[in-house]
């Protein structure tokens, strides 16, 4: 049931029954400072996060950076081929060492260096070589050339980040020691290894900053019973009522049955419905069901009130025919008509008035991804 707030700031947590079904996060964790800090250790720290795309870093040296939280990994491309992530902090005293580098816009590097005092590192992370200044004694004349300390390479070299990839898709772990990534994945990363997603190009970004926390935004991505008053002329080509939303551990998926059969051809999927899937944390995946291509959402926090919804879309090709223009003009509609009610949603949230919202038998998506933010804050 709904409970409103009586202003004892005591909330009942979510039942761990996962039966009741009707019990969502208390509303204060969308809108409290100190959960966003928590949940940059306990959701963002501890489990995968998507990193990026490994077309985008085809040759050695490709890098893109990516921030995660308080966090910023380089995603690299060794002399082996192997895609590999290291904090972007020097070990000597600690610089950030390169720019912030969308995989959009990926940098190409033989070495790493930084900045500061010019330590550099190779691919794999091993200090490469420092400047004569840490080498001689220099100005310290307490000191002889011959005692200057020799730097073991692997001892100073970098500090890896677990990688692992599900298909192209490339994901990062800060945790010491982390769950598998097949666990967390389970199903979905076999059904997305089943489809050729390597072989679609990136074609298209678009970001955007939105005012409300990054799980307001999650509910919504999850359920469609606000489809029908607000994308209306999404909702045309679809029969919801044929549709399903499908519950697993760590990720959901919205089967969408579409109204009248499309073409075969045109999708890289060979279902006969749009597959969105959502990958707990902060990623979504968007097989459509109209178009030969797909797109991706991460679901980035800036703080407890803002959020940066990176909408990524992949085609055979980087040039985009006036169809796959005409997609993206409607995604990106429907992304707009999402920010207007979450925005507002929000606003709603922040009010103080409700203390914990009371969830439909279709949120039984949105249920999932509250249990698991639960299950993160109380680890
Ligand atoms: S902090 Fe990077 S070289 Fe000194
Ligand atoms: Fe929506």
């Amino acid at each position: 049931m709904t409970r409103w707030n009586d202003g004892s700031d005591r909330v009942e947590a979510v039942s761990p029954d996962i039966t009741e079904e009707t019990n969502a996060l208390p509303t204060r964790y969308f809108t409290d400072p100190d959960v966003w800090e928590m949940e940059k250790e306990k959701v963002f720290g501890t489990y995968w996060v998507y990193a990026g795309h490994v077309n985008c870093i085809p040759d050695t040296g490709d890098f893109f950076t990516r921030t995660v939280g308080d966090r910023q990994v380089i995603v690299l491309r060794d002399h082996d081929g192997e895609v590999r992530s290291f904090y972007n902090v020097c070990a000597h005293r600690g610089s950030e060492m390169v720019e912030d580098t969308p995989m959009t816009d990926p940098g190409n590097a033989r070495r790493i260096k930084c900045p500061y005092h010019l330590w550099t590192y190779d691919l794999d992370g091993d200090l490469a070589s420092t400047p004569r200044s840490f080498e001689h004694a220099g100005m310290n004349a307490d000191l002889e050339d011959e005692d200057v300390r020799e730097l073991d390479p692997e001892a100073n070299g970098l500090r890896d980040v677990a990688t692992e990839r599900i298909g192209p898709f490339v994901f990062v772990n800060f945790d010491d020691d982390p769950l598998p990534l097949a666990e967390q994945a389970a199903g979905l990363k076999e059904e997305l290894e089943a489809l050729p997603l390597g072989e679609y190009e990136h074609a298209r970004r678009i970001v955007s900053e939105v005012e409300c926390n990054w799980k307001t935004f999650g509910g919504n991505y999850s359920e469609c019973d606000h489809c029908q008053a607000n994308h209306q002329d999404w909702i045309e080509g679809i029969s919801l009522n044929e549709s399903e939303l499908e519950v697993n551990d760590y990720y959901w998926v919205l089967h969408y049955t579409h109204a009248e059969d499309v073409d075969d051809e045109l999708r890289i999927h060979d279902e006969h419905e749009a597959k969105f899937y959502y990958f707990w944390p902060n990623f979504t995946v968007n097989m459509y069901g109209t178009a030969d291509g797909y797109g991706t959402y991460i679901i980035d926090p800036i703080d407890e009130g803002r959020f940066q919804l990176v909408a990524d879309y992949f085609f055979e090709s980087a040039e985009l025919s006036e169809e796959e223009e005409e997609f993206v003009r409607t995604s990106r509609q429907l992304q707009e008509e999402d920010f207007e009610l979450v925005e507002r949603q929000y606003r709603g949230q922040n009010a103080g008035a409700l203390g914990q919202a009371q969830l439909g038998p279709n949120e039984h998506t949105l249920h999932r991804f509250h249990r698991l933010a639960q299950e993160a804050y109380d680890a």
